[in-house]
C-alpha cells in the first residue's frame, strides 16, 4: 500500500512548479559576465570580491523579491555510490583521491617544532585545535588581498569544537588531576585545543593545497583569546565580571561547531556546548535566589546549568603559573563567591552569559579581536547561515539550537543589503549589519505552513513571559532586548515556537535560497518524562513525525523515538529573507534501508523509511549539510552512533530538488505492545500524523560518497570556487578509546591518519599512531568537478 497522497497544491507557489523551460544562463556564467563588467567599470580587487559572491551578485541584479534569478545546478552526480565501511579508514568514491593537509597538533608557525605524537607538544595556540568542524574557504590573490574567487591561494578558517573523546591523546598519559586539581599546563593545552583556526593554503606543484606554515595570516582564536561583546548584550548587567567589569569582553570561544560567513568576507563560529564546560557550585542556587531571585536560577537551568557540578575538564581547579593571569583558571567557575560585588565585577558569576553567541572573526585581519554578535541570540549554536543577499532587503542568518525540543531561529539585520559593503569587508561592516536586527524562532503548523516569531517585546507572548510552573516556579518575564538576547530559549518558548529533534546544521540553496535545516535525532521524541533542558519531552508532531523502535547487530540496545533524524526545508513566503511566513516540508528522512530482523518491514518501509533508502544512500543522524555553489549539489555529513553497528559516519551527496516536490504523507507511529514499538514506558498509543515529504531518494540522486575513519565524525565541508577542489574535516576519530588504554597503542579505537587508511599516511607513529582530527583535501583524478560533470550542467536546468 502506497500512504503517500498527492501533494496539496495550494500550498505550492506556481512560481516552485518547474514551469520554466527559457534556456537562461548558468549562474557561473552569469557571474562571469558579471565579473569582467565589474572590474572594468571599478578595477581593483575589492571590485572583483563583490562580484565574485555568486548568488548575492546574481541576486542584487535588480530581481524582485518572489522571483529568484534561477541558477542551474546538477541534476546528476558523477561517481559511482561506495558501501558503508566499519574499517578505519577514509573511503572514498572511485576516480577521487582524498589528502590530509591539516591535522589536531600540526604547527602553523616556523618557530613551533612540528607533531610528534606523543602528547609532549605544547603551545595549542601555534598549533592546530582538536575536532575539526565548520569551515570555510576565503579566497587570496597573489599579492595578498581578498579575492572571492581564487583558486590558487586561500584562507581556510575553520573550528575546533571540543576534546571530547580524545582529550587522552593530548597529553603523555593522558589528562591528570592531583589533590584534585589539573596541572595548569594541561588545562592550557586544552583550553588551546578549543576555538577557531585561520591557516593559509595555496597550491602546489601537482596542483593540489597544502599549508603555508610561514603565513603572517595564520592564527588562532582559542578559548583563552580575547574577544569583544558586541550588540545589545554589551556593558550590561549580564556580562559584567572580574575580567570585564564593564561588561566588553571576555575571554574565550568556546565549543565552535558550525559556522557561516558573510557577503563582506569574515567567519562566523557558532558557540554551541558551552554550558558544559563551566563550574557551578553546590549551594550556588539558594545563593541565586537570595540575591536575584528563582528567577536567576530559572535561565540557568533552562540552559542545562544545574549546580553541583565541575565543568568538563576541571579546568577551574588549575592554579596559574607566576606568567599567567591570576584568574585565567577560576573564570572556569561561574558560582557566586561569598563576599564578592552583587554586581558580578569581583567574580565570574556572569561568565556564563559570555559564551553561547556567534561570534565574528576577520579571516583577512589577523590583529582583529573577533567579536560576539550577541544581537543574533545566544543558544547552543549549531551554525548561522546567511540568506541569498539582494540589494535593498535584509538579510537573514539562519540558527539551529542543537539540543533535543529545541527551536530553529533566524537573525534579521535592521540594515537593507548594500552590495558595496561587500567592498569594505572587515568587522566593521559586521558592525553595521549584526549589531542590530531582529531574532525569530519557527513555529512549524501542521498544515505545512509556518510563522516565524519574533523575539523581542513587541510580540505580546514574549512580553507576557514564561509562565509560572513546577519546572519554573516564579516563571520567567524579560526585562528588555539585552535580557532577550542573553536568554533567547526562554523567549522563543514564551513565544510558541516548535520543539525540534535537535536542530543542527542549517544550509541556504544557492539556486533558489530554499533553507535546509538537519534535525539529527531525538531519542525523546514521543517519550515520557523531562529532556535534560527542563521541560517535558514532545510527542510526535507533522515537522517531527517519527518514533519507532530500532535494534542493533551489536548490542542489545533498543533505540527509540526519532533514532535517526530527517532535514527539514524551508520556502521563505515571497523568497523574502525578512518574511514572518513561510511553508516547509521534510527534505529526508534519516533511515536504514531495511528494517531490523524481527521488526515489520512492511511497516517500515511506509512509516520509517519514507524517503525510500537503499544500501547505497541509507544514513543516521544528519548532523551538518552544505551547498556547493558550483554545482548546487547539497552535501549531507553525519555523526553517527545509531547506525554504527553498519557504518561509520559519511559524507553524501544529494540533488536538491526544491522545496513541495514530493506530498502529504501520513505516517503510523505503531507505538502500542512497548517496549517493542517507539515509545519507552509507559506506552502510548498509535499516533498517526500527516506531514509532507519531499520526492523520494533514488540511487541517482542520492549517493554515499565517503566514509570516515572509526568513532569520527564528518563534519564541515568547503570548496575552492571552481568547485575542483573540496576539504572536508574529520572530527574525533577514536573517541571511544578507554582512558586507561593511552599506554597501549593495540587498544586504540583508531590510528588515523598515521595508519595511511584511505590516504598517504600523514604525521607519525604509523600503525600504533594517535588518531587525529583533520581536515582532507578531495579532489578529482580527472581534475573535474567533485560530484558533477562540467559539460553536464550546461544542458541541466531544475
Ligand atoms: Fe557540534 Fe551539534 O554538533
Ligand atoms: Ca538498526
Ligand atoms: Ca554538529
Amino acid at each position: 500500500m502506497n500512504n503517500r497522497t498527492s501533494i496539496d497544491l495550494s500550498l505550492i507557489d506556481p512560481d516552485d512548479l518547474d514551469n520554466n523551460t527559457v534556456d537562461t544562463p548558468h549562474l557561473n556564467d552569469v557571474l562571469a559576465l558579471r565579473l569582467h563588467r565589474r572590474h572594468v567599470l571599478k578595477g581593483g580587487v575589492g571590485a572583483m570580491a563583490v562580484a565574485a559572491f555568486g548568488p548575492p551578485a546574481l541576486a542584487s541584479t535588480g530581481s524582485s523579491a518572489g522571483s529568484l534569478p534561477r541558477a542551474r545546478a546538477a541534476k546528476s552526480l558523477a561517481f559511482t555510490a561506495i558501501a558503508k565501511s566499519l574499517v578505519d579508514e577514509v573511503t572514498i568514491a572511485d576516480g577521487y583521491t582524498a589528502t590530509v593537509i591539516y591535522a589536531t597538533g600540526d604547527s602553523i608557525d616556523p618557530y613551533v617544532p612540528d607533531y610528534v605524537g606523543d602528547g609532549n607538544e605544547a603551545n595549542f595556540a601555534r598549533r592546530a585545535g582538536d575536532h575539526h568542524d565548520g569551515i570555510h574557504y576565503f579566497g587570496l590573490c597573489p599579492n595578498g588581498k581578498r579575492q572571492d574567487n581564487a583558486t590558487n591561494r586561500a584562507l581556510l578558517a575553520l573550528n575546533h569544537e571540543n576534546i571530547s573523546g580524545t582529550q587522552i591523546f593530548l597529553h603523555p598519559n593522558g589528562p591528570t588531576t592531583t589533590a584534585g586539581a589539573r596541572p595548569a599546563a594541561e588545562a592550557i593545552k586544552e583550553i588551546e585545543a578549543h576555538g577557531v583556526s585561520v591557516i593559509e593554503i595555496s597550491k602546489t606543484l601537482g596542483g593540489k593545497f597544502a599549508v603555508q606554515k610561514n603565513s603572517r595570516f595564520n592564527r588562532r582564536v582559542t578559548a583563552g583569546s580575547n574577544v569583544s561583546i558586541a550588540g545589545p548584550v554589551r556593558g550590561t548587567k549580564w556580562v559584567k565580571t572580574a575580567f570585564s567589569t564593564e561588561g566588553l569582553m571576555t575571554r574565550g570561544t568556546l565549543n565552535n561547531c558550525g559556522h557561516g560567513y558573510t557577503p563582506w568576507g569574515t567567519y562566523l563560529t557558532a558557540e554551541e556546548n558551552w554550558a558544559g564546560y563551566l563550574r557551578r557550585d553546590a549551594g550556588d542556587d539558594a545563593k541565586r535566589v537570595a540575591l536575584y531571585g528563582q528567577r536567576d536560577v530559572n535561565a540557568l537551568k533552562r540552559n542545562g546549568m544545574t549546580q553541583g557540578r565541575l565543568g568538563n575538564y576541571g579546568w577551574s581547579t588549575a592554579t596559574p603559573d607566576a606568567n599567567m593571569n591570576p584568574t585565567e583558571f577560576s573564570r572556569w567557575n561561574t558560582s557566586v563567591i561569598e563576599g564578592r560585588a552583587a554586581d558580578g565585577t569581583e567574580d565570574f558569576r556572569n561568565v556564563h552569559n559570555t559564551f553561547g553567541y556567534i561570534v565574528e572573526v576577520d579571516p583577512y585581519n589577523p590583529q582583529a579581536m573577533p567579536k560576539k554578535r550577541t544581537a543574533l541570540g545566544r543558544r547552543a549554536n549549531e551554525g548561522a547561515w546567511g540568506s541569498l543577499p539582494k540589494e535593498g532587503k535584509p538579510l537573514a542568518f539562519y540558527i539551529g539550537c542543537d539540543s533535543r525540543g529545541e527551536y530553529v531561529y533566524k537573525f534579521v539585520t535592521a540594515k537593507k543589503w548594500n552590495p558595496e559593503d561587500g567592498n569594505r569587508g572587515g568587522l566593521a561592516v559586521g558592525d553595521k549589519y549584526l549589531d542590530q536586527g531582529t531574532i525569530y524562532a519557527a513555529r512549524f503548523d501542521a498544515n505545512g505552513t509556518g510563522v516565524w516569531e519574533k523575539l523581542d517585546l513587541s510580540n505580546p507572548k514574549v512580553a507576557t513571559g514564561v509562565a509560572d510552573s513546577t519546572l519554573n516556579p516564579g516563571g520567567y518575564q524579560f526585562e528588555d532586548l539585552a535580557d532577550i538576547c542573553v536568554n533567547t530559549r526562554l523567549a522563543a518558548g514564551a513565544a510558541g515556537a516548535t520543539r525540534m529533534d535537535r536542530p543542527e546544521w542549517t544550509a541556504v540553496n544557492p539556486t533558489n535560497g530554499e533553507i535546509y535545516i538537519t534535525m539529527t535525532e531525538n531519542p525523546d521524541r514521543g517519550n515520557s518524562g523531562t529532556t535534560s533542558n527542563n521541560i517535558p519531552n514532545p510527542d510526535v508532531d507533522a515537522s517531527n513525525p517519527r518514533a519507532w523502535l530500532d535494534l542493533r547487530t551489536d548490542s542489545a540496545t533498543k533505540q527509540r523515538g526519532n533514532v535517526h533524524g530527517h532535514i527539514v526545508r524551508i520556502r521563505e513566503d515571497g523568497d523574502d529573507a525578512g518574511a514572518t511566513t513561510f511553508r516547509w516540508d521534510i527534505f529526508l528522512f534519516g533511515a536504514q534501508a531495511k528494517a531490523d530482523v524481527g521488526v515489520d518491514d512492511v511497516n517500515y518501509q511506509q512509516n520509517v523509511n519514507i524517503s525510500g533508502l537503499t544500501e547505497w544512500n541509507d544514513l543516521s543522524k544528519p548532523d551538518g549539510c552544505w551547498f556547493s555553489s558550483k554545482t548546487g549539489i547539497l552535501w549531507i555529513e553525519t555523526d553517527d552512533n545509531t547506525l554504527t553497528d553498519q557504518s561509520n559516519a559519511m559524507l553524501l551527496a544529494a540533488i536538491p530538488g526544491r522545496y513541495g516536490d514530493g506530498g502529504a504523507v501520513v505516517v503510523n507511529n505503531l507505538l502500542n505492545g512497548d517496549p517493542e514499538q517507539g515509545r519507552t514506558p509507559p506506552a502510548g498509543s498509535d499516533t498517526t500524523v500527516t506531514t509532507y515529504a519531499g520526492r523520494k531518494m533514488t540511487d541517482a540522486t542520492f549517493k554515499r560518497f565517503m566514509v570516515a575513519p572509526k568513532g569520527a565524525e564528518i563534519t564541515g565541508v568547503t570548496e575552492s570556487p571552481d568547485g575542483r577542489v573540496m576539504f572536508v574535516n574529520i572530527q574525533h576519530p577514536g573517541e571511544n578509546t578507554t582512558a586507561g588504554n593511552i599506554g597501549d597503542p593495540t587498544k586504540f579505537e583508531s590510528h588515523w591518519p598515521g595508519n595511511g587508511g584511505g590516504v598517504a599516511a600523514y604525521g607519525p607513529g604509523g600503525a600504533a599512531a594517535r588518531p587525529r582530527s583533520a581536515t582532507v583535501m578531495i579532489t578529482r583524478n580527472d581534475g573535474g568537478l567533485i560530484g558533477a560533470d562540467l559539460g553536464e550542467r550546461s544542458k541541466d536546468r531544475d
